[in-house]
């Protein structure tokens, strides 16, 4: 027997968004990120999709990622990226032998690479003012790659704001990643989701969108029409009646106005449904909007089922096409990338009949 809960994959959307994603690229490339299991959708089932609807290009975080989406991608003309380069040696002969493209940017990602004879190609990775991840000195770094033997496939930084149309730092580190690319001549790649639309004129010849694939809005205030892709949901297994006065769930911190039917739902915070969403979350039955109350436990979740007609068997959504993530994030105080890559391996992702 399985719990009765599911992260629906629906396929429809995920092309939906990795068209109109395509066509915003215009002639650039698009370089699909799948990295965290594919923002937690399910990463052989997406690259997979992504893959018959023409896509050729993967970014996951680093080589067992690569190594895994290998499985699925077997085409060896499409690049898997690893946006976080090799840690060690065992990475390193990882790369060459399922024909990963490691990000690189220090020299002692290039020295593993040299000590396994990796003889590919490598994203070169420049800061441009976030100051995470990015190469002290890009032209050295690249004459010593071409001197053993390792091309390179481009050079690329990442945006820290681009989701703040606003920021002054939004151009700051657009211009200075044109000054980049003009002194390297390489093929660049700058934009992610939200910097396609911040930034839509620094396209370059890749871009790198991971959370509009996956149907939410990068900047909410201009919205493209993205479909969501995931929905989260699980059956009412138990239904209580519970008197005014009683209390709900840990702690005691729901007490109950008045008499009430609460809905139990077997998905707790070990599955990726945040605790914060205790006593403020909501989700969606038959269209109607749910409260959750009292805190929310490991492995369930109650819900006031109020004078809504629900018995056991019906299906609650707790984010998807009806209460979207970014939504239900906001009540978390997060983010929706923080809600999607969080859901436990024990949740069964399904493509949606
Ligand atoms: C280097 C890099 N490129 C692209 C992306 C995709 O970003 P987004 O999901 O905001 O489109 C990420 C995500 O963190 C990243 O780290």
């Amino acid at each position: 027997m399985t719990r009765p809960v599911c992260a629906w994959i629906n396929l429809e959307h995920l092309q939906h968004n990795y068209r109109l994603l395509t066509r915003l690229a215009g002639e650039a490339e698009l370089m699909a990120i799948v990295k965290a299991n594919a923002y937690g959708h399910g990463m052989a089932l997406i690259s997979n999709a992504l893959y018959n609807d023409g896509c050729r290009h993967f970014g996951v975080t680093d080589a067992r990622e690569g190594a895994e989406l290998r499985q699925t991608i077997t085409d060896t003309d499409c690049m898997i990226a690893l946006l976080s380069g090799v840690f060690d040696l065992q990475d390193a002969h990882a790369a060459i032998a399922h024909r990963l493209t490691p990000a690189i940017f220090s020299d002692m990602q290039l020295a593993l690479l040299k000590q396994a004879g990796f003889d590919g190609s490598v994203w070169i990775k420049v800061d441009t003012g976030m100051n995470r991840l990015g190469a002290d000195d890009p032209p050295r770094l690249i004459e010593q790659c071409r001197q053993h033997g390792i091309s390179i496939a481009g050079v690329m930084s990442h945006l820290s704001c681009a989701d703040m149309p606003e920021h002054p730092l939004n151009r700051q580190q657009a211009d200075r990643f044109e000054n980049i690319r003009r002194e390297l001549c390489l093929p660049a790649s700058l934009l992610n989701s939200a910097g396609m639309i911040t930034l839509p004129q620094h396209r370059g010849d890749m871009v790198r969108p991971g959370i509009a694939l996956y149907g939410a809005e990068p900047v909410p205030q201009q919205p493209l029409g993205l479909k969501p892709v995931m929905q989260l949901s699980g059956q009412i297994i138990h239904i209580r009646n519970v008197r005014r006065g009683e209390y709900v769930s840990y702690a005691a911190s729901f007490q109950a106005p008045h008499d009430m039917r609460i809905g139990i739902v077997a998905l707790g915070y070990a599955d990726g449904i945040p605790r914060l969403l205790s006593g403020k979350g909501q989700a969606m039955l038959n269209g109607q909007r749910l409260s959750i109350v009292g805190r929310v436990c490991m492995d369930y979740t109650m819900l006031d089922i109020g004078a809504h007609e629900a018995t056991v068997g019906d299906t609650v959504e707790f984010w998807g096409p009806h209460l979207h993530a970014s939504e239900v994030a906001g009540m978390a105080n997060t983010i929706a990338y923080e809600l999607f890559t969080g859901i436990a391996s024990r949740v069964p992702r399904r493509p949606r009949p």
